[in-house]
């Protein structure tokens, strides 16, 4: 039988050879924005390593939407080819779809790259910062400029014209980052959005932004290709969103069009998130498809194969996603595919000498709660109110 980590999953027009995503993962080293042998190598990778679907890292739509002058973009011309060259090296040489995720960093922009020093402003050389209220990420960070509806529309704009670069560029499937504080996301939160316009208050009107720049995205997204959204679940800060307002945005969400919903939680603010064990995403992921029936992607601390069979076995989540598993072991779905005994994984044609190599990696068996249905709930307790101790950071990257 085959492992239902190793069955295809469609959406419109693409089929993913399987349920293993490559989560978006900044890696600060493109330059203004333009993808180089760096990302050929780190996405290509993934792609010969058997994950069936591979997210490029946060792209920005705009020059000053990056989160440092390391970030890739996808807002001037020369963009494309280089996108284009990594996009045909993956749909050449493996069976794997490739996807393009479109933020735009808000107040969250102009910091040092993450081996500097995660989220503090840049020494020199700063660009100006937009967000849906003038609060500063940190208390000496540069403080963003409040939006105007021209602003507004032109961040719209920015997503379409970036969402016909990445048609151009052949991309097969585009992420939305409506998560982890970035701009569109700090106009969803009320923590960030002290707005009194259209664009703030209600989560109806917090949402907005978000609607408009999907419906904008969708009309000039070619029909058979799917979009996903990623959101932030839950703030993990009281007076912030909660999985109640979650499963509303979802519903908003899943109303406008979306084909898929990435979720994930936190990072909203610089504040540390709860660090709690095992798949705690997984269960939000698990109420918003099983409550609005919408398709969700689960994100977060996978380790096991196992785990990613009882996620799509269960019903919990369609993709599985992981980040820092695969920069550990790039060929991670190779050899899961292998533990398990699975043959169905085919090979590029360069490498099929390796199927005659005996592996010594071996799988432990599956933990009990790993085994079965039914599982839905055996980590219940994240779906409550916000958990009481913030016990370090458990971080989301970007
Ligand atoms: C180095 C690094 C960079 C990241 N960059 C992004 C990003 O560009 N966009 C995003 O949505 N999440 C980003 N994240 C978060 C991951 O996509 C993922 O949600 C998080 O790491 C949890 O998954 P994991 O436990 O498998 O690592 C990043 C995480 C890491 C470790």
């Amino acid at each position: 039988m085959t492992p239902p980590m190793f069955t295809p999953f469609s959406l419109r027009g693409l089929t993913v050879p399987n349920r293993v995503a490559v989560s978006p993962m900044c890696m600060y080293s493109a330059e203004d924005g333009t993808p180089n042998d760096f990302h050929l190598v780190h996405l290509g990778g993934f792609a010969m390593g058997g994950a069936g679907l591979v997210f490029t890292e946060m792209t920005d739509v705009d020059r000053e939407g990056r989160i440092t002058d390391g970030c890739a973009g996808i807002y001037k011309p020369a963009h494309v080819p280089a996108w284009r060259r990594i996009v045909d090296f993956v749909h050449n040489t493996t069976a794997a779809k490739i996807g393009i995720q479109l933020s735009h960093a808000g107040r969250k922009g102009s910091t040092k790259k993450m081996w500097e020093a995660s989220n503090e402003p840049r020494d020199d050389g700063n660009w100006p910062l937009v967000a849906p209220s003038p609060l500063p990420l940190l208390p000496h960070s540069q403080t963003p400029r409040e939006m105007t509806k021209a602003d507004i529309a032109q961040l719209r704009d920015d997503f379409v014209r970036a969402a016909r670069m990445a048609d151009e560029a052949g991309f097969d499937i585009i992420e939305l980052h409506f998560a982890h504080g970035y701009l569109v996301s700090s106009f969803i939160s009320p923590l960030t959005n002290h707005r009194t316009d259209e664009y703030g208050g209600s989560l109806i009107n917090r949402m907005q932004i978000a609607i408009e720049i999907f419906h904008a995205v969708r009309a000039v997204w070619p029909d058979r290709k799917p979009i996903s959204v990623r959101i932030s679940a839950v703030d993990w800060i009281d007076g912030g969103t909660t999985i109640d307002d979650a499963v509303e945005i979802a519903r908003l969400l899943k109303k406008a069009g979306i084909d898929i919903l990435d979720v994930s939680t936190g990072s909203v603010t610089a504040e540390p998130r709860p660090r709690l064990p095992g798949l705690f995403q997984t269960p939000f992921s698990a109420r918003i498809r099983r409550e609005v029936g919408v398709p969700t992607i689960t994100v977060g601390a996978f380790a096991s194969p196992h785990e990613m069979n009882r996620v799509v076995d269960n019903g919990e989540a369609d993709l599985c996603m992981m980040a820092r598993g695969h920069l550990y072991d790039p060929f991670y779905t190779r050899h899961a595919a292998r533990a398990l005994g699975y043959k169905g994984l085919p090979w590029p044609k360069q490498y099929i000498a390796a199927d005659m190599f005996t592996s010594p990696w071996t799988l432990p068996p599956p933990a009990t709660h790993d085994r079965g249905r039914p599982q839905l709930d055996d980590r219940r307790e994240v779906l409550g109110p916000t958990p009481q101790t913030l016990v370090g950071s458990q971080d989301n990257g970007s």
